[in-house]
Formats: C-alpha cells, sequence, structure tokens
C-alpha cells in the first residue's frame, strides 16, 4: 500500500467557540486514524462547547487554551510556546472557525493562544468556518473570508441546512470528510488552482436493461469519478457529475446527475457539456445494450443467445469537443499503451488516463490506482501506486 500523505503529519488543530465545536472530537479521531500528530489549540470560547480533557484525550496530546502561564508563583517561564508550535506545525487547520476568529486573522490579531500561533505560523491554514445564516452572510464576514482567502488561506466553505438555531440556510460546518480531503489537499501542495473552471465528470457504470430484474453492467464502483469530482470541487472548480449507478457520495455542493444506461449518459453529457469548460469522462461506460428491454421478466426456458445484442453510442465520439478539454480514461488488459493512444486520437481527446488492470492495487475495487497519463503531444507519464484521490489531482493538474 502506498504511504497515506496524511500519516506523520503534523497539524495544529485550532477550535473555536462555536456549537460546532463539539465535531472536533470527530475530526481528530478521522486524523489520528490516519496516523496524523494533533495538537489541540481552543480558543476560551470553545471550552465552553467542549472540554479540553476530551481532546486531549482523542488527541493523546497536551491541549492549549491559556497564552500565558496559570501560575505566576513560580519563577517565570521565558517560553515561546507559540512560536515553537507554529514551528511545530505542518498545517493549521482551524475547525470550526468562528466568524470572530476569522475576524481576528483576517485583522492580525494576536490576542488568544490560537490567533497568536497563527500569526506566527509559517504554515498552510485551512479555516472550515461555520455559524448561524445571518452571522455566516453578514458582508463583513463575506470580505472577511475574501480578504483572507487573497492572502493564501484555504476555505473549505460552511454548507447550506439545518442550523442549531432551528434556522435554515449557510453556515453548517462541512462535513468532516471533506475537511480531511482538504487537509490531504493542501498537505499535497495543491492550492485553489481550479477556480473559475467547470468540469463535467461521468463516473460509475452504465446498466443496460434486459428485463425488470436483469441487465448488462460492469464492476466499476465510481471510485475514481468521485475521486475526480471531490479533488476539483475542492481546488476550486464548480462541478457536475453525472454518475451510474454508483454508492460512492460527492459533497452537497457537487451537482449530481443519476443516470442508469449509456443512452441516458450520453444525453445527459450532451446537455451538460455546453454548461462546462472540461470533461473527464471516468465512466466505463457499456459497449454493448439488449437490442430491447422486455417489459416482463424473461423465462429460464428463452436462451441467453436469444437475446439480440446491439452497440450503444460511444458518448466521446459523439460530443463536440471545440473550445473544451476533454480527458479519457482507457482500461486495458494488454497492449496497454498502444491501445490507449489509439483511443486518444480516436477519440479526439486532449489526454487518455491509462489503467492496467495487470498492475497490482489497479482496478474497479480498489481504492489505489496506477495511472499513466498520456498527453496529444505524445507525452506518456507514468505515476506509481497511490490512492485514488491523490491520483485525482494528479489527473486534475493536467487541467491547470
Ligand atoms: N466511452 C464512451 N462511450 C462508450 C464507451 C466508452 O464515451 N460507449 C469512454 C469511456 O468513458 C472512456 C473511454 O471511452 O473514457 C474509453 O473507454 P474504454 O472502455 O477503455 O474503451 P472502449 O472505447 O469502450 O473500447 P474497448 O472496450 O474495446 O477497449
Amino acid at each position: 500500500m502506498p504511504k497515506d500523505v496524511l500519516k506523520g503529519k503534523k497539524i495544529v488543530l485550532g477550535v473555536t467557540g462555536g456549537i460546532a465545536a463539539y465535531k472536533s472530537a470527530f475530526l481528530i479521531r478521522e486524523l489520528i486514524k490516519r496516523g496524523a500528530e494533533i495538537k489541540a489549540v481552543m480558543t476560551p470560547a470553545a471550552t465552553e462547547f467542549i472540554a479540553p480533557l476530551t481532546l486531549s484525550s482523542l488527541s493523546q496530546n497536551n491541549v492549549v487554551v491559556n497564552i500565558f502561564p496559570e501560575s505566576k508563583s513560580n519563577s517565570t517561564n521565558l517560553s515561546t510556546w507559540h512560536i515553537d508550535l507554529a514551528m511545530w506545525a505542518d498545517l493549521i487547520l482551524i475547525a470550526p472557525a468562528t466568524i470572530n476568529t476569522v475576524a481576528k486573522i483576517a485583522h492580525g490579531f494576536a490576542d488568544n493562544a490560537l490567533t497568536t500561533v497563527v500569526s506566527a505560523s509559517r504554515s498552510p491554514v485551512i479555516i472550515a468556518p461555520a455559524a448561524d445564516v445571518d452571522m455566516y452572510e453578514n458582508p463583513v464576514t463575506k470580505e472577511n473570508f475574501q480578504k483572507l482567502e487573497s492572502l493564501g488561506y484555504f476555505f473549505v466553505y460552511a454548507e447550506e441546512g439545518e442550523l442549531a438555531s432551528g434556522l435554515t440556510g449557510m453556515g453548517r460546518f462541512a462535513g468532516i470528510n471533506k475537511i480531511i480531503d482538504a487537509a490531504e489537499i493542501v498537505l499535497s501542495g495543491y492550492k485553489k488552482d481550479l477556480s473559475g473552471r467547470k468540469i463535467l465528470i461521468t463516473a460509475g457504470p452504465t446498466y443496460e436493461d434486459i428485463d425488470p430484474v436483469r441487465f448488462i453492467g460492469n464492476r466499476s464502483s465510481g471510485r475514481m469519478g468521485f475521486a475526480l469530482a471531490r479533488a476539483a470541487f475542492l481546488r476550486g472548480a464548480d462541478v457536475t457529475v453525472i454518475s451510474g449507478p454508483s454508492s460512492e457520495t460527492a459533497y452537497p455542493e457537487i451537482k449530481r446527475i443519476n443516470v442508469r444506461s449509456a443512452a441516458e449518459m450520453k444525453k445527459q453529457v450532451l446537455i451538460e457539456l455546453k454548461k462546462n469548460d472540461s470533461l473527464i469522462m471516468a465512466a466505463a461506460v457499456a459497449d454493448y445494450r439488449p437490442a430491447r428491454v422486455s417489459a416482463k421478466k424473461l423465462k429460464k426456458e428463452q436462451k441467453l443467445s436469444e437475446i439480440k445484442i446491439t452497440r450503444t453510442d460511444d458518448i466521446l465520439s459523439s460530443i463536440d469537443n471545440t473550445g473544451k478539454t476533454v480527458i479519457g480514461f482507457a482500461l486495458e488488459t494488454d497492449n496497454e499503451l498502444t491501445n490507449a493512444e489509439k483511443k486518444l486520437k480516436e477519440k479526439n481527446l486532449d489526454i487518455i488516463v491509462l489503467n492496467s488492470l495487470k498492475d497490482k492495487g489497479s482496478g474497479f475495487e480498489f481504492d489505489t490506482n496506477r495511472i499513466t497519463i498520456i498527453r496529444k503531444s505524445g507525452k506518456a507519464v507514468k505515476l506509481p501506486l497511490q490512492s485514488k484521490f491523490q491520483a485525482a489531482n494528479k489527473i486534475l493538474t493536467e487541467l491547470t
């Protein structure tokens, strides 16, 4: 297995005083599971919502709350702990960040342990804000977000939904998985380099119905397509996914269109491509379908060989590529490079991503993939075995 990007990474987790502070416990658990080292720094207000002992137990580290030593009776401790902690961190993750803490950072305050560490830090900083809808959408808050974003702070913005107040709207703390994906992206050196891009991604298999019970399908899980969608969104793109039957999930901000057959996928791709600047065809589209779908369940006396099979349309060959960047995939078991290059030309692609089922750890059922990126110019780059999320990021860099 390739090494997890989060393994051994030193993360300062800043927790501030909002109701979502309790979710920082789940965040720590997941980060620890992935092998990260966590030191939590809480604002005094955060301790009203969750006990420092909880975060200390989960992180297996001391939690910093006070900027000054609690006891003044001993000789003064000339500690520069805030500088040490800032230097220790590979990443500072402030989750949840209240609008108060965001405002302080945007204006250079260093009036508590967390803002002091942030002001002293050289590492990247991720801010995941959470607040009630009116506080979140306050124009002053928005201005602070924009200012910090332009200074290079990486935001994982709040989501729309039910809020602790009973109101509904923007301000819900982002999902834990999304925040962890963002940590992985930032620790891998990626930025919001796809801002302003509109990317259409297809994912999963297609099912070609034989009758109300049976279908012709394939083993695609949709993992590669959804990894691409998550990574593209976090890197700033506006993302639409057209997915065949798949149990994979995206973030709420990603538009998802569910389809079943190759014909349905083709129809949606033709509609959606007009609204997007790029297409990544990660779906494993079935090449054959029954010539007609039986309305009734076929009885077993009906021989399989009697079912008439016909070709599905090739989606990539049916689109208008003008002005679009198009990336296709090639899944091969032999003559990999030659076959992939042939598909690149025939389907008029800018890039083709070759997956070889021969490579250990690559394929539908794995979380990892070994891909080769082949450009129109002929240059082929074979990448090592890595997680599908990491592979997705490498593919997306081709669009920057
Ligand atoms: N593709 C498509 N429409 C289809 C079949 C495939 O647009 N009906 C796309 C896939 O999404 C992928 C690329 O074409 O991006 C190559 O798919 P692949 O299955 O590797 O190749 P095929 O063209 O189907 O050829 P073969 O199955 O013979 O290898």
